[in-house]
């Protein structure tokens, strides 16, 4: 491999636009996300954070700006064909189906992409290793588990898919300590032991930075501050603003 496709980024997206209607909520975004690496987006309440990983799945679509993904343009491409090309989310809210079991809700994800028998089975002992909950509660359907044991199952039906690239909106939000804990430790193993890239959005800016390799800061529908999670920790004004009084964790 040379130096150049070693440096290329899974995911560019630049000079991103995107609107609702009048309301532009993304106005010029640049990210990068590199093969291997966990990415965290950080930023308050209405900045454009779950647009962003919207619009990288297709809805809403980009009105200016490109976004590529392992050479391929995936501008204004429908969101079942970006699952193709194995990204997946777990939407803000987990949106597990309630009325079907834990089984059914991990075949929906299986079903996002062509897979094997063989692979599903692996796909399914993955999901059970990192989330063991799971496996005991199969036959339950989705609705009756708890706030935890729902995002473990958004997760695993995202991870169904096989996907390279991951993007999780919010996962701890909502959860026990303890839990949140336990999400943030299956998203470290998924990094480092599969290899899978991630980016994550949070509301709990001191965890998702400490997990992060690299992170954005995203203000009002721009990124204002970039750098790596150690070095956005210390930032006084991350600090100020997400840390000390702001939405802490
Ligand atoms: N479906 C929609 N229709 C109209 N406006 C929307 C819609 N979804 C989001 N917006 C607006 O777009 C802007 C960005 O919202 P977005 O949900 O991306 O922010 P966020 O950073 O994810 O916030 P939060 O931390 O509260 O989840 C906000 O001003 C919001 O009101
Ligand atoms: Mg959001």
């Amino acid at each position: 491999m040379s130096a150049a496709q070693a440096t290329t980024p899974l995911l560019a997206v630049r000079g991103v636009r995107a609107a609702y209607g009048k309301i532009e909520a993304l106005k010029g975004v640049d990210v990068e996300i590199n093969a291997g690496e966990i990415v965290a987006l950080i930023g308050a309440n209405g900045a454009g954070k779950s647009t962003l990983m919207m619009t990288i799945f297709g809805r809403p679509r980009a009105r200016a700006g490109t976004i590529e993904y392992d050479g391929h343009d995936i501008t204004g491409v429908p969101t079942h064909e970006i699952a193709r090309l194995r990204i997946a989310q777990s939407p803000e809210g987990r949106r597990i189906f309630p009325r079907m079991s834990v089984a059914e809700n991990l075949q929906m994800g299986a079903d996002a992409t062509e897979c094997t028998e063989a692979e599903r089975e692996a796909g399914l002992d993955r999901v059970f290793a990192l989330f063991p909950r799971l496996k005991e509660r199969v036959a339950q359907r989705g609705g009756t588990l708890s706030g935890g044991e729902q995002q473990m199952l958004a997760i695993g039906r995202a991870l169904m898919s096989r996907p390279r690239l991951l993007m999780l909106d919010e996962p701890s939000l909502g959860l026990a300590p303890l839990i949140a804990r336990q999400i943030f430790d299956a998203i470290r193993t998924l990094n480092r032991q599969d290899g899978l890239t991630v980016l994550i959005v949070e509301q709990n800016a001191n965890h998702a930075l400490k997990l992060a390799h690299r992170g954005y800061v995203m203000v009002n529908g721009l990124i204002t501050l970039a750098g790596t999670g150690a070095e956005l920790l210390q930032r006084p004004e991350i600090r100020a603003a997400y840390l000390e009084g702001g939405r802490r964790g």
